[in-house]
C-alpha cells in the first residue's frame, strides 16, 4: 500500500531522486510523503501530510543534502494522516531511520515492552517498533546489522517490507511478503517497492525472495536468507516500457488509459503468451476456480459465465478477501486461475498460497510479469497493457477480458468467433465506442451535479459489466452507485428507485434485451432517469449512447467503455482527481 525507496550511489544527490522516485510509485499510497538522508554521520528527516508535490513544495524536501537517503508514501493503517505519522520513524538517538509497507500484526506487544525498556515513541504507527526494535538489537548484537536485522525480523508478525538508513552509512532492507526490489547500476544501489522506483537509472534488478534481508555497504549489496545464509539471487532485466508512464495529451492518465483501450487490447493475444499451456492446465483439471479483488474479480465473475456457457467448464469464482476461507478445501485436482493487475494484492496472494499448499495448480493472468503472484503460479499470461498508473483499473480490465475470451475461444474448440478478422472488427469497434469521448462528456455535464444514486442494470454476460461499472463510479467519482441484476430489480432494488435515480441499462439486443426492456419500463414509471447502452435505441431511453453490432457474447468489452468514461467525466465535473482516488490505492498489498 506504501511505497518505500533506499538509495544509495553517486548518481546525484539523495534527495532529488528520492523525490522523483517516489512520484512515480505514489500509485501505491498518497496521503503522507517523507525522506531521510545521512549528511555527516547525521540522519536528517523531512516529511508530512500530502502528495508528493505538495509536500516537496512546502518542505523543500528535494533540497535535503547527503548522498544516502530513504524514502516513503504512506497509505495510513495504523495511526491517522498526520505529519507525525508519516515515515520515515527515527529511534530514539536518531542513528537509525526506517520506512515500512505491510502491517505488523503484533505491534502494541512490542510497543509496551520497548516502552518498559525505555524507548520513547512519537507516532501512532506499527512501523515505528521498528526503528526501536532495531535500535535495541543493534546494542545488543556488537553493531551488527545483519545479525540486527534477523532478530528485529524474527519479533515482527505480519506481512511487511521495511528499508532503514543507519547512520554509519548502510541502508538495509527486509522483504516478508510485501515487495522489495534491489536496482543495480554501476554507480547506484536502490531498494523499492516497484521497479518504477529505479528505471529511470537501471533495468537491472533482483526480485528478493520472502525472508530475504539485503544490506547495502560500501557500493555492495549482500543478501541474507532467513536463517542469516548469505545467498545470491539472479539478476533480471526488467522492460524499460515500464517506466515510460506519461499522460501525454490527456489531461489525467485515467482518461489516457482508457482511450489507449484500442491499441493496447490485441497485446496480450501476442504469440509471447503462452495461452496452450495455460489452457492445458485448465483442461486436465477437474476443479476450476477463479479468483480475483476489486476489478479483478468482476472480470472473473465474467470468466465464470463465459467458462460455463460456451466451454462447458464449470467454474467458481470468489472474491479473493472470502476466498482466503475456502482455499484451504480447494481439491489437489484443481487450477486456481487468479486474476490480478499488480499481482501483487495481499488476499490473492494470501488464498493463493493456501491453494497451492492443497496441491492445486495456480494459472495466474498479471500485468506485471515479475510479481509475487506470477513468481509463485505454475503457469501465467500478462495482460502487456502497459503501466496503468490511474488507481482505478481501466485498460487492464479489457485486457483481461481480451485474455478470458481467448481462453474461453481455445478450450470451447472455437465454440466463439475470437480469431483475427474478429479481432480486427472488435478492435474498430472498441475505437468507435471511444469516439463517443465528447458525446459522453456532454452527458454526464447535462447531468445534475449533486447525483446521488446510479443504478447499472444488467443481465446475464452485462451484469458483471454492471458491478465493474458501478465500482469504477464508486471509485471515481465518490457517488452512491450499484450494479444490478436487472431480474432483481422487482425482488427489492426497485423500493430505491424514484425521479432522483440515474439508472444506466446495458441492453445490447440479445436474449436478454426483451427482459432487460422490462426492468426499463419499471424503472421509467418511477420517474428514474435512465440512459440506455445498447445497439438498438428505445424510446424509453432518455439518453441513448449507441453501441456498435457485434456478437452477442462479445458485447462486454465495448459496453465497459461508456462506463468507465462517464465515471471519468463525474469525477473530474465534480472537480476531483480522477488519478487518485481518496482513501484507495492501487495495490493493496495488506490484508
Ligand atoms: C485495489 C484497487 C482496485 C483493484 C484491486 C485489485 O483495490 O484500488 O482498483 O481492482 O486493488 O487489484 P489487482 O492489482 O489485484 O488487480
Amino acid at each position: 500500500m506504501c511505497s518505500i525507496i533506499g538509495y544509495s550511489g553517486q548518481l546525484t544527490l539523495a534527495a532529488p531522486l528520492l523525490v522523483e522516485s517516489l512520484k512515480k510509485m505514489e500509485y501505491r499510497g498518497y496521503d503522507s510523503v517523507g525522506i531521510a538522508t545521512l549528511n555527516k554521520g547525521n540522519i536528517l528527516v523531512s516529511k508530512g501530510v500530502g502528495k508528493v508535490a505538495e509536500v516537496d513544495q512546502q518542505m523543500q524536501l528535494n533540497k535535503l543534502p547527503g548522498e544516502i537517503g530513504i524514502g516513503h508514501t504512506r497509505w495510513a493503517t495504523h495511526g491517522g494522516v498526520t505529519d507525525t505519522n508519516a515515515h520515515p520513524h527515527y529511534s530514539c538517538s536518531a542513528n537509525i531511520a526506517v520506512v515500512h509497507n505491510g502491517i505488523i500484526e503484533n505491534y502494541q506487544e512490542l510497543k509496551s515492552e520497548l516502552e518498559k525498556e525505555g524507548h520513547i515513541f512519537k507516532s501512532q504507527t506499527d512501523s515505528e517498533v521498528i526503528a526501536h526494535l532495531l535500535e535495541r538489537d543493534y546494542e545488543q548484537s556488537n553493531s551488527s546489522i545483519v545479525d540486527a536485522m534477523t532478530n528485529t525480523c524474527k519479533k515482527i508478525r505480519g506481512s511487511f517490507a521495511f528499508v532503514a538508513v543507519f547512520n554509519n552509512g548502510v541502508i538495509a532492507g527486509a522483504r516478508f511478503d510485501e515487495p522489495l526490489i534491489i536496482g543495480i547500476s554501476s554507480d547506484a544501489l536502490f531498494l523499492s517497492s516497484d521497479v518504477l522506483g529505479f528505471l529511470k537509472y537501471t533495468d537491472k534488478a533482483i526480485f528478493l525472495d520472502n525472508g530475504d534481508i539485503v544490506i547495502i555497504e560500501d557500493k555492495k549489496y549482500t543478501i541474507f536468507d532467513a536463517s542469516r545464509k548469505n545467498v545470491n539471487r539472479p539478476v533480471t532485466q526488467v522492460a524499460w516500457e515500464l517506466g515510460s508512464a506519461d499522460k501525454g495529451k490527456f489531461a489525467h492518465y485515467t482518461i489516457k488509459e482508457i482511450h489507449e483501450q484500442s491499441s493496447t487490447m490485441l497485446k496480450p493475444l501476442e504469440p509471447s503468451n503462452d495461452f496452450e499451456t495455460f489452457c492445458k492446465y485448465i483442461n486436465n483439471a477437474s476443479n476450476v476456480y477463479i479468483t480475483g479483488s476489486g476489478t479483478s474479480y468482476n472480470c472473473g465473475l465474467l470468466g465464470k459465465l463465459l467458462l460455463s456457457k460456451f466451454a462447458r467448464k464449470r467454474t467458481e469464482v470468489y472474491m479473493s478477501s472470502e476466498f482466503q476461507y475456502f482455499s484451504d478445501t480447494v481439491e489437489p485436482d484443481s487450477v486456481v486461475i487468479a486474476i490480478s493487475q499488480s499481482g501483487e494484492t495481499a488476499d490473492v496472494l494470501h488464498s493463493v498460497k493456501q491453494a497451492k499448499e492443497n496441491g492445486a495448480k495456480i494459472l495466474s493472468i498479471v500485468n506485471i510479469p515479475t510479481s509475487s503472484l506470477a513468481r509463485m503460479s505454475d503457469c501465467f499470461v500478462t495482460l502487456n497493457c502497459g503501466p496503468e498508473i490511474g488507481v482505478a483499473a481501466t485498460k487492464s480490465f479489457l485486457n483481461q477480458l481480451m485474455i478470458l475470451y481467448k481462453i474461453v475461444y481455445i478450450i470451447s474448440g472455437q465454440n466463439i468467433r475470437f480469431d483475427s478478422a474478429e479481432l480486427v472488427k472488435l478492435q474498430k469497434s472498441v475505437q468507435s465506442v471511444l469516439d463517443l469521448d465528447f458525446k459522453i462528456r456532454n452527458i454526464i455535464g447535462s447531468l445534475d451535479h449533486n447525483v446521488k444514486d446510479i443504478y447499472i442494470l444488467g443481465r446475464s454476460i452485462h451484469y458483471p459489466i454492471a458491478l465493474e461499472g458501478s465500482l469504477k463510479i464508486k471509485e471515481l467519482a465518490y457517488v452512491h452507485a450499484e450494479g444490478i441484476a436487472a431480474g432483481e430489480l422487482k425482488h427489492g432494488p426497485l423500493a430505491l428507485i424514484d425521479k432522483e435515480s440515474v439508472v444506466i441499462v446495458l441492453n445490447p439486443n440479445d436474449e436478454t434485451y426483451r427482459d432487460v426492456l422490462s426492468s426499463t419500463n419499471e424503472i421509467k414509471s418511477r420517474g428514474a432517469f435512465i440512459i440506455g447502452i445498447s445497439d438498438l435505441k428505445n424510446d424509453l431511453y432518455d439518453v441513448f449512447i449507441e453501441l456498435p453490432k457485434l456478437e452477442r457474447y462479445l458485447y462486454p468489452i465495448v459496453e465497459i467503455i461508456p462506463l468507465q468514461m462517464m465515471s471519468y467525466y463525474l469525477a473530474v465535473q465534480k472537480q476531483l482527481d480522477p488519478d487518485y482516488p481518496r482513501n484507495l490505492a492501487k495495490s493493496v498489498t495488506v490484508k
